[in-house]
């Protein structure tokens, strides 16, 4: 394994009714509290009146940001910052998926800039360490990128046509409430991006060296196996309460920094996917399950020990009906793009309306940097693209 450093000081609490605690946490925290949310959902299945109802007996003066679109964007990120220096913000509760958050936890750390600060260029463009912001919590409504329990946050500038990450020892939430029944009412559609999100994921960790027998990997297998049954179940029935807990913890481990320890970690496959929603706005877990099968397979045969074991342990296909060892990581890759089509994932950028002459300009804007894999040029990427149309 790699040398590293483990913090990760989010604490969780998880399960059924959780959030009737949630009071107690929100004492705590000073008297004004921003709560963020999306389009509506949350009014809608009834979570905001359970929040609501928390922060009213905790005796919070309540504002509210609504509106926080998928693949948020920093318009917003700028309107919440502002609100919590007019009210004097002590507090953000963000209310729903990682769009929800990943804003919130940026409006926590530009509130703390003086107004004017170029907050875009020094925590996305050169991703500064973000060391100062705003305490928040999280009550999660959606199983899929592990926000609740990270440090990073992902920006769109619509303008600049750039979706960055960015990341900071300030933006681990202080809490996360995690209610499996919450993530009953996700449309289907999202139920199923999620679940391409924390399986990818889990590949960015997995596919990245030392390629030794390390522990990580070892947990990588049995979760992204644990997700597919679980997913499985709760296909069928949206309201199977285990399932939804396996998805819900699984997708909250999937990137909360435990994975990946004593790994090099990949992150290509994301940053060729932030490049289509930053043109496109699709979902990210769809762009996922477009592009990363697609990804794997450019680079399969430089790496063939550790596809071959993919294809074994995560798939269970065996080298005796293979002809070799090429031909069998390919149908472990093969049975990955196939598994993200049957649970009704789109697999070509053609079902999401990306046509083929639009493809040079977004792998020229899409982010690269060498990893332990791969060092991509604008090259690679478009063929990447131009293989998933
Ligand atoms: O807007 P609302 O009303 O909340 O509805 C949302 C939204 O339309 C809906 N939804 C969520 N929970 C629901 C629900 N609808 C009904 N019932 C519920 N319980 O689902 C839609 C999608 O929500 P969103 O938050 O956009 O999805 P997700 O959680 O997949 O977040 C995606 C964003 O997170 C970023 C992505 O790039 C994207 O911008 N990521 C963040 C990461 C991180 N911070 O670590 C890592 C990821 O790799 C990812 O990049
Ligand atoms: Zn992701």
């Amino acid at each position: 394994m790699d040398a590293f450093t483990f913090h990760n000081p989010t604490k969780i609490v998880f399960g059924k009714d959780c959030v009737a605690q949630l009071e107690q946490d929100l004492a705590k925290y000073g008297q004004n509290v921003l709560l963020t949310y999306g389009g509506g959902s949350i009014k809608r299945n009834g979570i905001y009146d359970d929040v609501m109802a928390q922060l009213k007996a905790a005796g919070k003066n309540v504002i509210e940001l609504s509106g926080i679109m998928s693949n948020p964007r920093t318009e917003k990120v700028q309107e919440g910052a502002d609100l919590c220096r007019e009210h004097k913000i002590d507090f953000i509760l963000a209310v729903g998926g990682g769009s929800v958050i990943d804003c919130s936890k940026f409006i926590a750390a530009v509130a703390k800039t003086e107004p004017g600060y170029d907050w875009w260029e020094h925590m996305f463009m050169k991703r500064e360490n973000v060391t100062d912001a705003l305490p928040f919590g999280v009550v999660l409504t959606m199983s899929a990128t592990g926000s609740e329990m990270n440090n990073r946050g992902v920006v769109t500038n619509w303008e600049s046509q750039k979706k960055m990450g960015g990341y900071g020892d300030a933006l681990f939430p202080q809490f996360s409430y995690l209610d499996p029944v919450y993530t009953y009412s996700m449309p289907h559609n999202q139920m199923i991006n999620g679940i391409c999100d924390m399986l990818s994921h889990l590949m960015e960790q997995y596919f990245s060296l030392p390629e030794t027998n390390n522990l990580s990997d070892a947990l990588i297998e049995a979760a992204f196996k644990n997700i597919m049954a679980n997913a499985a179940v709760a296909i069928k029935n949206p309201e199977d309460y285990e399932a939804r807990s396996n998805l819900m913890w699984g997708a909250t481990l999937a990137l909360n920094g435990i994975m990946g320890l004593g790994k090099k970690q990949d992150w290509m496959a994301h940053q060729i996917e932030h490049a289509l929603s930053a043109f496109y706005d699709i979902p990210h877990g769809a762009g996922l399950a477009i592009v990363h099968p697609m990804l794997l397979r450019y680079i399969y045969k430089d790496h063939l020990p550790r596809f071959v074991r993919f294809a074994k342990n995560v798939w269970g296909l065996s080298e005796d009906e293979y002809a070799n060892e090429a031909t069998l990581a390919l149908a472990g890759i093969d049975a990955l793009r196939a598994y993200f089509k049957s649970i009704g994932a789109p697999t070509t950028l053609t079902e999401v309306g990306i046509p083929a002459e639009a493809l040079p300009k977004i792998a020229e804007k899409s982010n690269r940097y060498p990893t332990s894999y791969t060092n991509f040029t604008t090259e690679d990427i478009l063929a990447i693209y131009q293989s998933a149309l």
